[in-house]
């Protein structure tokens, strides 16, 4: 199926009594079992079943189901949220002594949880940029054992090339773990490019109206854990084969971390990724056309776009996502105070710390969700004190420029 056509029927079809064409929410946190036999059956991984919401839940096993199917994988875990897919993936492969590879121009979560939280154990990262392969081929060392980039940094703007960092992770025999957030596999699927793992915040476009936290680590098949270099992992692979990995977070780390998705929020997530490629389409369509426009308005300084024909990353753009360049934008405005001035002139667009809502949202980065960081780590992650990031929504595109147009003129 086409990802139009598997985000709606994919996988998860359920068969039910009631003819429901909806997957039921299953609001539960546990399973009974007519006798102790069987529950202790189903704790041996002898006999199937759930057992407890933390490791497995039906709903949510048919947002996975599908996920996995749109990202081409073997298979796949929902979690609590973005932020709990990535901790899970590091927590499950990383211990003290090991290397982090990231892209500098990640979203500020992501980073924060390698450099405050993970460097606390032991874990170092290595920021890099993460368009320029050389560069991350040049901070790989014996102890690298992950590379982690977004396939559109949020708010970086940068779009590294996914196959060239792919053979870099191969060479070192680490997984290359690649965060679909921003593109979803309506514009890309990492995996095809060489990714291990494709991580997502589908609090973004795949719940796509701001209703719902959640998460997803969907394992691609590309990476041979039998033979990488986490003990643990090529343990679990005599018996969990091409699935140890999963095996692995969903019985091991992340049942211990608890970072599991709700059901409920499941069931949001399935409604809608129903929706995801007319939505994707529609964003890319309004991003590009609001690009134009920053483009060659007086008032802005700067506009950053990979969709953009006189982008840097437009060849990368077309070659890896169908020539789409996404829903997100950054503008510069020349001063704080001419950014502020414009955030407060707006009248459609809501100023919220999100992305991938329907609709047209704007913040100012450098005093909000990147406040934490110093002045010189923010540059490096494309954020100046006049950044506004944009993440252009589904609205009629002239009520968008309209509205855009109007604030300029209060500068
Ligand atoms: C690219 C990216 N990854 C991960 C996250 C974290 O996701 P969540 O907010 O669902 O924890 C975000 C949040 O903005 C993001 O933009």
């Amino acid at each position: 199926m086409k990802p139009a056509t598997a985000a709606i029927h994919g996988h998860a079809v359920m068969a039910d009594a009631t003819g429901a064409t909806v997957v039921p929410v299953y609001q539960t946190v546990s399973y009974a079992y007519g006798t102790a036999e069987e529950l202790a059956d189903v704790f041996a991984g002898s006999a199937p079943g759930y057992v407890y919401t933390r490791m497995a839940n039906p709903t949510t096993a048919a947002l996975e189901a599908r996920l996995t199917e749109l990202e081409n994988g073997i298979g796949g875990i929902a979690t609590a949220s973005g932020m709990a897919a990535i901790a899970t993936v590091a927590l499950g492969l990383l211990k003290a002594g090991d290397e982090i590879i990231a892209g500098a121009g990640l979203f500020g979560g992501t980073i924060s949880l390698f450099k405050n939280v993970l460097g606390r154990f032991g874990i170092k990262t290595k920021l890099t940029c993460a368009a320029e392969a050389d560069d991350v081929a040049r901070a790989v060392t014996d102890r690298t054992r992950l590379i982690l980039v977004e396939t559109i940094s949020n708010p970086g703007m940068e779009v590294p090339d996914l196959r060239a960092l792919a053979g870099i992770a191969e060479r070192a025999n680490v997984p290359l773990v690649v965060d679909n957030t921003v593109t979803t596999p309506v514009l890309v699927r990492p995996g095809d490019f060489g990714a291990a793992i494709v991580v997502h915040s589908t609090s973004k476009f795949v719940n796509g109206h701001g209703t719902a936290m959640g998460g997803a680590i969907i394992d691609t098949g590309r990476f041979d854990w039998a033979g990488g270099p986490f003990e643990d992992i090529a343990a679990r692979s005599e018996k969990g084969g091409r699935l140890a990995l999963l095996s692995h977070l969903r019985n091991g780390t992340g049942r211990d971390l608890g970072g599991c998705a709700a059901p409920m929020n499941s069931h949001l997530m399935l409604q809608g990724l129903e929706t995801l490629s007319l939505r994707m389409v529609r964003h890319c369509e309004n991003a590009r056309a609001l690009a134009l426009l920053l483009r060659d308005h007086p008032a802005v300084r700067r506009v950053d776009y990979p969709g953009l024909d006189d982008s840097p990353y437009r060849s990368r753009t077309v070659e890896q996502f169908g020539g789409r360049g996404g829903a997100l934008l950054t503008l510069g405005l020349g001063s704080q105070e001419r950014a502020f001035r414009f955030i407060n002139a707006l009248r459609l667009a809501r100023n919220v710390a999100n992305i991938g809502d329907a609709k047209t949202l704007v913040i100012h980065l450098a005093s909000t969700i990147f406040r934490e960081f110093d002045v010189e780590t923010r540059m490096r992650m494309g954020v100046n004190a006049d950044t506004v990031r944009v993440s252009v929504g589904i609205e009629d595109i002239d009520d968008i420029k309209g509205d855009f147009e109007c604030a300029l003129t209060k500068l």
